[in-house]
């Protein structure tokens, strides 16, 4: 998945250049999501086709060839009203290269050319089925059967607008997409969908909108390619008959507007705030600058309009600030979003916790037969870092899953379950296929998630937004930190009225109001973290142990380092290590232990004495002032104390900072590593 942005000016001249230029701005926008080439589609100064430039590598690479191709002066000649098309990919059929890049198209004459992200995981008979037609492919991407597709429909039926044969076209695809589409026999329209991959619509207009919903017009609807009818106006009436009062609900109409199409905000903040996040199987469809978004079927509690959003985001949000890096910036952002994420909802004078998200469903989750915590990556780690706490806070059964391999097993899941999908970016395929698997079964879904109107908020029942604000490096930091505080939180919630676990509690509360303070003076270890990368960063590989509330700690610091430095690195629960991962132990081999003053603290020990005495010299992170600890090493990480279930906060710091000042020296791109995407939206 990656990044689709499309642009469209009606009655606001602009030149190619300047459409170009946004283009390629939104692009970079969406660059931290990963990805691996490129590709734009713009109207031909010279005749009424599309030009197309692709490019594998970085936007940057695109951009030079851009400025190679499209240098005439008539590239600075205004248009009225265009539309241009772009897209990072981040290749899943065929390997990255220029063939392979969107925007697809239809034929030689690039009569429709399309962008999409996602997979569309029927292709191979949608391919067949126009092969047999005579359809030549160039590409060996699932996407490039979309462009034929529409192609194929509008041979055939030539009275069909450019929105009805897209529609045909979704009927025929399954997998997850999110598409926009131009044509050259549709000047100056744009139609966009998607299904399970996010997209969405920016306005903006020179005066104030004259709405703040876009109707959805409902048509019935059971044409397939093979079967459509001839009559077109027939089918047209059938597509598309105005239901609601139309007086009432008209689509979008504007005398100049541009719009925008990209799958997410930071691409279109800087242009407007005005948004719609289209939902699956919207059409949203502009011809004459009029935006209208269509579905097929109306059920029985469907919506009669989607609203426009004004969004919040501030564009210095998702600027960099003075940090070399997203990922670093938001390394030192941690003591405000752990303010943000309990903003409103730990009372500490009261010493009471609320989560509004879930209030109501407290009672019905209290009586739940077991808790199960699902999740991918980091987002699993941090229901690993606080399973401890919710089984005692809670005292339920709680499971933890691999979002994949939980539906691989096709887990039993009963009624009183209660289900938590935690997801940064709330569009996490696997969750989210694991999510509808819950649903379905009549489990309650509870959603973690950073992105307020997400796949998983939308579909889960309740749940907590943890309001870290938004996360562009691709390796996740603050999101970590503050999905375990969110789960903290929840325990508390759980065990607000049972007597025996006051103490508990308040310590707990505390230890939050303290957190933030201890984070920035964790954050001070930055330098001697840095010395530290400065001895690791050529070796094979690191080990990193610990046990009970730090062995979340291992998972993710070598997660980190993995992602970031493409070193080889595992994170061993340290009871484990008399069942083979001893053998790794030499004086060479890299190695750092977790050794907290904890109830497993002894254990530690024992773990810390086997490992040296196979002459390993560990890096060790203890408490402030533990010189007995420290005693072990000539090397350790001194962390402030905290209370037992939250130290794994404090004690993954010094991992996200070692995994950054690694990559850096390894010269790794620390933002976008290679092969990932900010959030995986395919299985
Ligand atoms: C909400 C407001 C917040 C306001 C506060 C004041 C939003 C997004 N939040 O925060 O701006 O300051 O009230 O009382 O408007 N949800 C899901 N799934 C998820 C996450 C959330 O369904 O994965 C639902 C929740 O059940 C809830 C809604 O989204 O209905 C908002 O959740 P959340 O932001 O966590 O609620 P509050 O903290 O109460
Ligand atoms: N499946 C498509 C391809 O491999 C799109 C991938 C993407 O989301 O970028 O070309
Ligand atoms: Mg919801």
């Amino acid at each position: 998945m990656c990044g689709i942005f499309a642009y469209l000016n009606y009655l606001t001249p602009k030149s190619r250049h300047e459409v170009l230029e946004l283009l390629l701005n939104g692009l970079k926008r969406l660059e931290y999501r990963g990805y691996d080439s490129t590709g734009v589609a713009i109207d031909s100064p010279q005749t009424s086709d599309i030009v197309m430039v692709k490019r594998c590598g970085k936007v940057k690479v695109l951009e030079d060839a851009i400025n190679e191709h499209f240098s005439g002066k008539e590239y600075d000649e205004p248009v009225l009203t265009h539309v241009g098309i772009a897209h990072t990919r981040w290749a899943t059929h065929g390997v990255p290269c220029e063939t392979n890049s969107h925007p697809q198209r239809s034929d030689d004459e690039n009569s429709f050319v399309v962008v999409h992200n996602g997979i569309v995981t029927n292709y191979k008979d949608v391919k067949t089925f126009l092969e047999k037609r005579g359809y030549v492919f160039e590409s060996d991407t699932d996407t490039e059967v979309i462009a034929k597709l529409v192609h194929h429909l509008w041979k055939k039926h030539p009275g069909y607008s450019f929105r009805e044969l897209v529609e045909q076209v979704i009927q025929q695809l399954e997998g997850a997409f999110a598409i926009a589409i131009k044509s050259k026999h549709f000047p100056g329209e744009c139609v966009a969908s998607r299904r399970g991959s996010p997209l969405l619509v920016g306005i903006k207009t020179k005066t104030r909108l004259s709405t703040d919903h876009i109707p959805i017009l409902y048509g019935k609807d059971e044409k397939s390619p093979q079967t459509c009818e001839k009559d077109t106006e027939a089918a047209k009436a059938k597509v598309l008959p105005r239901t609601e009062s139309t007086s009432e609900f008209m689509p979008l109409e504007e005398k100049e507007v541009e719009y925008f199409f990209a799958s997410d905000a930071s691409a279109v903040i800087e242009h407007t705030n005005r948004v719609i996040y289209l939902e699956d199987d919207d059409v949203a469809a502009v011809r004459d600058g009029t935006l209208s978004i269509h579905r097929l079927k109306k059920c029985l509690d469907d919506p009669h309009a989607r609203e426009i959003t004004t969004l919040k985001m501030e564009i210095q949000q998702i600027m960099k600030g003075n940090y070399d890096y997203f990922m670093l910036k938001e390394i030192f952002e941690q003591p405000e979003s752990v303010v943000n994420t309990m903003r409103g909802r730990v009372r500490f004078d009261s010493k009471s916790v609320v989560l509004g998200g879930i209030k109501e469903f407290i009672p019905e989750i209290k009586r739940c037969r077991r808790l199960m915590l699902i999740g991918c990556g980091t987002s699993y780690h941090s229901a690993v870092a606080t399973r401890q706490l919710l089984e005692e806070l809670t005292e339920l059964p709680v499971m933890v899953e691999l979002a994949s391999d939980f539906l691989d097993r096709n887990t039993p899941i009963f009624r009183d379950d209660v289900c938590f999908f935690i997801s940064q970016s709330g569009e996490t395929a696997d969750s989210l296929m694991a999510l509808r698997y819950c649903k379905q079964r009549g489990a309650l879904i509870v959603g973690i998630t950073n992105t307020v109107g997400s796949s998983i908020c939308r579909e889960s029942h309740c749940g907590v937004h943890i309001n870290a604000g938004p996360e562009i490096g691709v390796a996740s930091t603050k999101a970590y930190t503050s999905q375990f505080i969110s789960l903290v939180m929840f325990a508390l919630v759980m065990s607000e009225d049972r007597l025996s676990l006051q103490q508990r509690r308040l310590e707990i509360i505390q230890a939050l109001y303290e957190l933030p303070e201890r984070i920035r003076q964790v954050l001070k270890l930055d330098s001697q973290v840095q010395e530290l990368a400065k001895d690791l960063f050529q070796h094979k590989s690191l080990l990193i142990m610990g046990r009970g509330y730090n062995f979340a700690t291992c998972l993710e610091g070598a997660l980190k380092v993995k992602e970031l430095t493409y070193m080889h690195s595992e994170g061993i629960m340290a009871g484990e290590l008399k069942h083979g991962p001893l053998a790794l132990i030499d004086d060479r081999m890299p190695v750092m232990m977790i050794v907290l003053r904890d109830p497993v603290y002894i254990k530690c020990i024992n773990a810390l004495q086997q490992v040296t005495s196979r002459k390993g010299c560990p890096i060790i992170i203890c408490e402030e002032g533990d010189e007995e600890t420290k005693s072990y090493s000539s090397r350790s990480l001194e962390i402030p104390r905290t209370v037992d279930c939250l130290q794994g906060i404090l004690t993954v710091i010094p991992m996200q900072l070692l995994s950054y000042h690694i990559a850096v020296l390894r010269g790794c791109d620390v933002d976008c590593p290679r092969n990932l995407a900010k959030s995986v939206t395919v299985e």
